[in-house]
This record gives C-alpha cells, sequence and structure tokens, in this order.
C-alpha cells in the first residue's frame, strides 16, 4: 500500500488528543484521512488545540481515570487503532509538585489497556517516557552515555528496574502492565519513550516553553532552573507524531523504543540559543539552585527506532526553536511580566 494511504479511513482513537502531542497527532491523522475519535477530560488539554481538525473528528469529554468496567466499551466498538497519550502529566516542576497526582496514570492506562484487550483494536501505541530510566545513569554532567530500552526493560521483572520519581515509576509499571496484557489477553502495539519533547501548543511548565515564556516577557534578571549545566535530548514535536505513526504500523509485540535525538544540548546552550533567535538579551541570567532539574544528563539511543521502524529525527533544535518561538509570539500576549504560577501548573 501506498504509505500515504495507509491511515486513510482507519478508526482511530487518540486517548488525550486534545494535549500537545496529541493535537499534533490528530491533525496529522485527519490529513491522512483516518477517522478519529479523541477522548480528553481537558484537564491539561484544551479545545483550541484541535481548532485545526474539529469539524473533522468526533470529541468524547471523558474521565479515564474514573470508568465503570464497560463504560468506553462501545466507544472502542470497531475501532482499530488506539494511541494513548492521556495522562497526568506536565513540566519538572509540575511532576515533583503532583507526586499522587501523577500516579493516577496507573489506573488510566489500565482502563485504556483493558478496553482495548475487550475490542477489536489491532494495535496500541502507548505514550511512555524517558522517565522508566534510571537516574543513576544520567547523573554525570558531560556524559556520552545514550540510554537504551535495555536498561529499563519490562521484561526482565526479576531483574533491576528504576525510574524517576513517580510520574517515571507510573510509566515504566504501565509498560508492564501493557505487557501483561499482552500475556494474557494477546494486546498488540508498543510503549514509545518520548523524551523532552517540544514545539508549538505546550505549557510553561515545560523547560523550553518556560524559557521562551521568560525571553519574550523580557525578565531580567533571567532566571535558570538549576545551575543552567544540565542537558537534555529535546525532540520536536513533529518528529514524535511521525515516530508513533511507524510504530503504530509496525510494533505489535510490546517493544519499547526510545524516541529521541540521541543530541544533548545544556540548558545555557539553549537559552542562549533563544536570546540569539530573539534578537534580545538580558543584563543579567541568575541560577536559582532551590528549583527541582530532574536527572543531570539525559540523552536518548535511537538505534531501535531506526532499525525497527525507520525511524531517524527531521528536525534541528535549532529549527524547532524557530518555529517555537514564532508560534509563540503569534499566540501569547506579552504582560511584560513573568507569572511563577505558570511554571508550576497547567
Ligand atoms: N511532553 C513531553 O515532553 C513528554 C515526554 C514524555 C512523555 N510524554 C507523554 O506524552 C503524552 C502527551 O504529553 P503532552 O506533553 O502532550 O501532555 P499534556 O498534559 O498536554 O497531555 C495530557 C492529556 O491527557 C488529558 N488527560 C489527563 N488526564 C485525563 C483523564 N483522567 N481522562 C482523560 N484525559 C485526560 C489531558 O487533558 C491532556 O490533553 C503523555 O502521556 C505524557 O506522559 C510527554
Amino acid at each position: 500500500m501506498e504509505p500515504n494511504q495507509y491511515w486513510k479511513d482507519v478508526k482511530v482513537i487518540v486517548t488525550g488528543g486534545a494535549s500537545f502531542i496529541g493535537s499534533h497527532l490528530v491533525d496529522k491523522l485527519v490529513t491522512l484521512g483516518a477517522e478519529v475519535i479523541v477522548i480528553d477530560n481537558l484537564s491539561s488539554g484544551k479545545l483550541e488545540n484541535l481548532s485545526l481538525s474539529k469539524d473533522k473528528i468526533k470529541f468524547v469529554n471523558k474521565d479515564l481515570e474514573y470508568l465503570q468496567k464497560d463504560d468506553i466499551k462501545e466507544l472502542f466498538k470497531d475501532q482499530e487503532k488506539i494511541f494513548h497519550l492521556a495522562a497526568v502529566h506536565g513540566g519538572r516542576g509540575y511532576i515533583t509538585n503532583h507526586p499522587a497526582d501523577v500516579c493516577s496514570n496507573l489506573a488510566i492506562d489500565h482502563h485504556i489497556f483493558e478496553a482495548a484487550s475487550n475490542s477489536s483494536i489491532e494495535n496500541i501505541v502507548f505514550a511512555s517516557t524517558a522517565c522508566v530510566y534510571p537516574t543513576k545513569l544520567q547523573h554525570e554532567i558531560g556524559s556520552i552515555y545514550k540510554l537504551k530500552e535495555e536498561d529499563s526493560n519490562p521484561l526482565n521483572l526479576d531483574g533491576f528496574l528504576s525510574a524517576d520519581i513517580e510520574y517515571g515509576w507510573g510509566k515504566l509499571m504501565s509498560e508492564i502492565q501493557m505487557l501483561a496484557f499482552q500475556k494474557q489477553y494477546g494486546l498488540k502495539g508498543c510503549p514509545v519513550r518520548f523524551v523532552t519533547a517540544y514545539g508549538p501548543r505546550e505549557n510553561e511548565t515545560h523547560a523550553i516553553i518556560a524559557l521562551i515564556y521568560k525571553a519574550v516577557e523580557r525578565m531580567d534578571p533571567y532566571i535558570i532552573w538549576g545551575d543552567g549545566q544540565q542537558e537534555r535530548d529535546f525532540t520536536y514535536v513533529e518528529d514524535i507524531v511521525n515516530g508513533c505513526l511507524l510504530a503504530s504500523k509496525q510494533i505489535k509485540d510490546c517493544t519499547p523504543i526510545n524516541l529521541g535525538t540521541g543530541e544533548r544540548y545544556k540548558i545555557i546552550d539553549v537559552v542562549n540559543m533563544i536570546f540569539k533567535i530573539l534578537g534580545w538579551k538580558p543584563m543579567e541570567i541568575k541560577t536559582d539552585l532551590t528549583k527541582p532539574v530532574g536527572a543531570l544528563s539525559r540523552a536518548l539511543d535511537n538505534d531501535r527506532a531506526n532499525k525497527l521502524i525507520n525511524w531517524q529525527p527531521q528536525f534541528t533544535l535549532e529549527e524547532g526553536l524557530r518555529r517555537t518561538i514564532q508560534w509563540y509570539i503569534e499566540t501569547h500576549t506579552k504582560y511584560g511580566i513573568v507569572n511563577e504560577k505558570k511554571l508550576l501548573e497547567h
């Protein structure tokens, strides 16, 4: 089949489809001709994220945490594919300050795996994360180590498993749940591990948008969380979406894959790239060592994604930043002041 014809008329559910990443996925699926149902309770997602596709999709406002066994059975009837992105989620400040809330992901994921197992669904792509990896592999600034899928292997239940705070443990447990549903009920699909995704429609609790927000508001002294030396692998949202589509076509046996660029950048270097694109620089940059920063050095090995689904990231950080900054300026009112609450709450 022609690659572009693959999604034509395919019946797809996107949970969390009003989210930052989910809405880009929905737009792409609609463009490719899929019939899309979005299920989202709009707790952090927004209907305006779906403005490009709203007339071509079915939107269902439902809380996936509190469900009776058959609540979503009808919705799942006759569907072919699911992309499961609904989650209680946010940037480092959010997940650190909402440890109990993020644990509800275990219930959300359980309901989705169960409903998918009792339906005609052929494949489920589960939005997992680089937070499933042991933080002890990410302690050294300047490290060149790239996290490999086997560093957190949900098949290895007798071996060592470790993850990054409650959010990461929850996602790792859900990868284990997903495999359990495969073992017992033959569920097909795969967990896809995203790392520091960024792009238009993301909120200010995430690093890149927070840094752009502060620069657009001309914050001076400009404050960076941590000492700015922490390193991340930033992945542009369109690359993530393409990886999810390829994974849905090709992986059925719950093999997890990383979707990351393998490149790492220091936060201070990203900040300087943002200043350069905006053509502005503060008089002073200050660091705030009291704020949560997460792992010190994180990048993902993407060999498996390359081999299994022929995925490679297409966007450089500079190009992704340019697009994200342009979107931010076009869609946000400037107030000349930074509201700290926006950096911690959706
Ligand atoms: N953004 C990243 O850098 C990143 C990195 C790794 C993994 N992920 C994962 O990707 C997915 C999407 O992330 P995002 O950044 O777009 O986040 P987001 O907060 O924008 O998306 C989460 C979506 O889930 C919905 N939701 C939350 N609880 C729900 C519930 N009980 N019932 C129904 N819907 C509910 C929200 O309204 C929102 O639309 C999440 O699963 C997240 O854990 C994101």
